[in-house]
């Protein structure tokens, strides 16, 4: 079927829920990919956040073609190796977690973790009414009814309502702001994102997760931190937060965590470890033992040293790229992030204009994110290498220049 083919099959057949460029991708291999008319692109975008050690790895391809001819599904009424092993691997390396729960999105470890908290203040005796989760406006947790009632995002939640209740939303980053919100008594646990990702790349303030922590621990509410996007080595470290030198009670993660094969997982800390007892939660697909095998070489090749290495390397070249095309072309207000999660704040006169730009930067081989109309979002490989990150940053410049060149042409 050729390319125009298929994009009517898009058009006619999906939910159109999304709005992909016009573009059908094929194949890919590290951080380029290719399109069923033979363009080559360089992936900055890495399936949001998600290939983070490029396409088709080659231990990772090794891994599901060798579990793939062995077992692939048993459903958790049954033990099968991988995910045993994953879940040991992940609580060993998360240096908190006690016990880990296997699902197969972000969404869905962000949902069981809004009932683990609500189960773990039921069995405090808690009123219903005193089970408050408190999430941060700009945050995203996922599209289910209850994780995005906890996405402060207005646009997210309008025309589902009636939206769950228990939910309480303060700014991100106001330490005044939290307090005021613990201080009626009432809250269960704070939940956010070390870097809030779809809010626009913003992390969070020097000394304010410690906040949160303290403000936690004097109120007995639970801190949930969701590294869906931000974790499994993104920022530089394995787990996010350990930046910021806090233990929590309870970390999701999905994303990067398969790298590609859909896979989530909830670590729950000692205050919960055992509060969900047999019946009170589960699926039928999380952590199988294909998706298990992928996510534990995944896990082993991110967590490396070398890895780790390179993910700062590479971070300071992107961002002195980036920095470097803002200056000349006056098209960023300023760059922030960590790690390889980098955002590019467009300055006055280019706000709003994300979609476009990305428009731009496909056409010139190179996909890159958006964050939000404002923000350009680029979250590549963690193991990319140095020509592909100059070679993504000289494409981004010709977008950008072929962008200003039309943005200025007069109507
Ligand atoms: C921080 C964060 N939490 C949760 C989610 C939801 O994950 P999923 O799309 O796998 O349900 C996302 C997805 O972008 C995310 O970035």
């Amino acid at each position: 079927m050729n390319t125009a083919d298929l994009l009517a099959l898009g058009e006619r057949y999906w939910l159109p829920v999304y709005r992909p460029r016009a573009l059908v991708l094929e194949r890919g291999l590290g951080s380029r990919v290719w399109d069923t008319q033979g363009r080559e692109y360089i992936d900055f975008g890495a399936g949001i956040a998600v290939n983070a050690l490029g396409h088709c790895d080659p231990d990772l391809v090794a891994a599901i073609t060798e579990q793939a001819h062995k077992l692939w599904h048993v459903s958790n009424v049954f033990y099968s190796e991988p995910p045993l092993r994953l879940a040991q691997e992940l609580v060993d390396s998360s240096g908190f977690a006690e016990r880990a729960f296997l699902c197969n999105s972000g969404a869905e470890a962000n949902e069981a973790a809004i009932k683990l908290v609500r189960k773990w203040a039921c069995a405090q005796g808690r009123a219903p009414e005193r089970r408050v989760i408190v999430t941060c406006e700009g945050s995203f947790h996922g599209r289910t009814l209850a994780t995005v009632t906890a996405t402060a995002q207005p646009r997210y939640q309008a025309g589902y309502e009636p939206l769950p209740a228990g939910f309480r939303h303060v700014p991100f980053n106001d330490a005044g702001a939290l307090a005021a919100a613990l201080a009626p008594g009432d809250v269960a646990a704070v939940m956010l994102e070390p870097v809030q990702g779809e809010g626009g790349v913003l992390p969070a303030a020097p000394g304010y997760m410690a906040h949160v922590r303290a403000l936690c621990d004097r109120h007995d509410a639970l801190l949930v931190l969701d590294e869906i996007q931000c974790g499994m080595g993104r920022t530089g470290t394995l787990f996010a937060h350990a930046q910021d030198g806090i233990a929590p009670d309870i970390v999701t993660l999905a994303k990067a965590l398969g790298c590609g094969v859909p896979i989530g997982a909830l670590l729950a800390g000692p205050k919960v470890a055992q509060v969900m007892q047999f019946g009170a939660h589960g699926t039928t697909f999380g952590g199988n033992p294909l998706v298990s095998a992928v996510a534990r070489v995944a896990l082993r090749k991110l967590a490396s040293p070398d890895l780790l290495a390179n993910v700062a390397r590479q971070s300071q070249a992107l961002r002195a790229g980036l920095e470097a095309i803002g200056s000349e072309l006056g098209v960023f207000e300023l760059v922030r992030g960590r790690g390889l999660m980098l955002g590019a704040l467009l300055a006055q006169g280019h706000k709003g204009q994300a979609a476009t730009i990305l428009d731009h930067a496909a056409a010139r081989g190179l996909l890159i994110l958006q964050a939000g109309p404002d923000v350009l979002r680029l979250v590549p490989a963690l193991n990319i290498g140095d020509v592909d990150v100059s070679e993504g940053l000289a494409r981004l410049r010709a977008a950008l220049v072929a962008y200003l060149a039309a943005h200025t042409q007069p109507a």
